[in-house]
C-alpha cells in the first residue's frame, strides 16, 4: 500500500508505516495524521498485523505539527478543527506500536513519540519541545506524557527553553528503550516487533492495556484492572497452550484465541 503521505510496508506479523514528507522534515499536516490515524485503526484489525513499526527517515522522525498549516489559525479555527481529538484514537489502538526514531522529533512529533509503546532511536535523534520558541506550547500530550515520562524539572526545562536532548539524553531519562547506530535504527525497532509478534497475541493486547491504565487510574484501580486481565486470560487457549508446553517441555503454537 503506497500513497503521498505515508508508505505501509508488510512484514512477517508486523507493519511498517512510514511517513512520507521527506521534504518538509515529515511535518505533521492534517492530510497525513487523518491517514496516520486511519491506517493505525484498520492494522489494528488485522490480525496478521501483531506489532506496529512507526517511522520517518534518517533525517527526522517528524519535526512537529505543520506550521505554515497553524500559522494564520484563529483560536476558533483550531476549536473546530480539533485536530488533537484524532491523536487520542491512536492511544486506543491495541496493538503495540513501536518508534523507529532518528533525526528530529520535535513538538508533535516528539508527542507522537511518546504516544507509541516503545522507541528505538538512533545515536542522531535530537527530541524536543520547541514549541515555546514560536509563540505556543504543547498541545499533543506533551507537557502530560514528557512530565511522566521524565519528571518535573527536565519536562519543564525542555517545555519552557524548547531545547533539544541527544539520543544518549533521552536513553538516560527514560524517553526511549534503546540507542543505535543509525544505519541499524530500522532493523532494530523491526527485530522487536517480530520478538513481540511471535508472543501470544491476546496476552500482548491485554498486557499493553493494563500497562497505559497505570497512566490513568490510582494504584488500587489499576491493580485491579491488571488482574481481570490475568485473569481473562485463563479463557483464552493460548493460556491453556503456553502452560502446556512449557510442562511439555516444547516450543507452544499460538492461536491468538
Ligand atoms: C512545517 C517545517 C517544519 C514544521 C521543518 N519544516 N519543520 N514545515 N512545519 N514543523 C520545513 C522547513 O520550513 C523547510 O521547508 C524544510 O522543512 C527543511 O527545514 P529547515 O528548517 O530548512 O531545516 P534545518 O535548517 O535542518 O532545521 C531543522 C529544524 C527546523 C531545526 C527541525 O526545521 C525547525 O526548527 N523546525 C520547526 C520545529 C518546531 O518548531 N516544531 C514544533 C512545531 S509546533 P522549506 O520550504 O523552507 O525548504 C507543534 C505543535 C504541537 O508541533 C501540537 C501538537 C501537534
Amino acid at each position: 500500500m503506497e500513497n503521498s503521505l505515508l508508505i505501509v510496508h508488510h512484514d512477517t506479523g508486523i507493519a511498517i508505516v512510514q511517513f512520507n514528507r521527506p521534504e518538509v522534515l515529515n511535518a505533521l499536516n492534517m492530510a497525513l495524521m487523518a491517514e496516520l490515524v486511519d491506517t493505525l485503526e484498520a492494522l489494528d484489525k488485522d490480525d496478521d498485523v501483531r506489532c506496529i513499526v512507526l517511522t520517518g527517515n534518517e533525517k527526522a522522525f517528524a519535526a512537529g505539527a505543520d506550521i505554515k498549516e497553524m500559522a494564520g489559525a484563529t483560536a476558533i479555527d483550531m476549536l473546530h478543527r480539533d485536530q488533537f481529538a484524532r491523536w487520542d484514537r491512536i492511544r486506543k489502538v491495541k496493538t503495540p506500536i513501536i518508534a523507529a526514531v532518528s533525526g528530529f522529533a520535535l513538538g508533535g512529533g516528539c508527542e507522537l513519540m511518546m504516544t507509541c509503546d516503545m522507541v528505538v532511536a538512533s545515536e542522531t535523534t535530537r527530541i524536543g519541545q520547541p514549541e515555546i520558541n514560536i509563540g505556543v506550547m504543547p498541545g499533543a500530550g506533551g507537557t502530560q506524557r514528557l512530565t511522566r515520562a521524565v519528571g518535573k524539572v527536565k519536562a519543564m526545562e525542555m517545555v519552557l527553553t524548547g531545547s533539544m536532548i541527544t539520543a544518549d539524553e533521552a536513553l538516560q531519562w527514560g524517553l526511549v528503550n534503546r540507542v543505535v547506530p543509525v544505519e541499524v535504527f530500522l532493523d532494530e525497532a523491526k527485530a522487536l516487533a517480530r520478538e513481540i509478534a511471535s508472543k501470544p497475541p491476546v496476552a500482548v493486547r491485554l498486557a499493553k492495556e493494563a500497562v497505559l491504565r497505570s497512566f490513568d487510574t490510582t494504584i488500587e484501580g489499576g491493580l485491579e484492572f491488571e488482574r481481570k486481565n490475568f485473569y481473562m486470560l485463563f479463557a483464552s487457549e493460548d493460556q491453556k497452550e503456553g502452560m502446556q508446553a512449557f510442562v511439555e517441555k516444547r516450543k507452544a503454537e499460538w492461536k491468538g484465541r
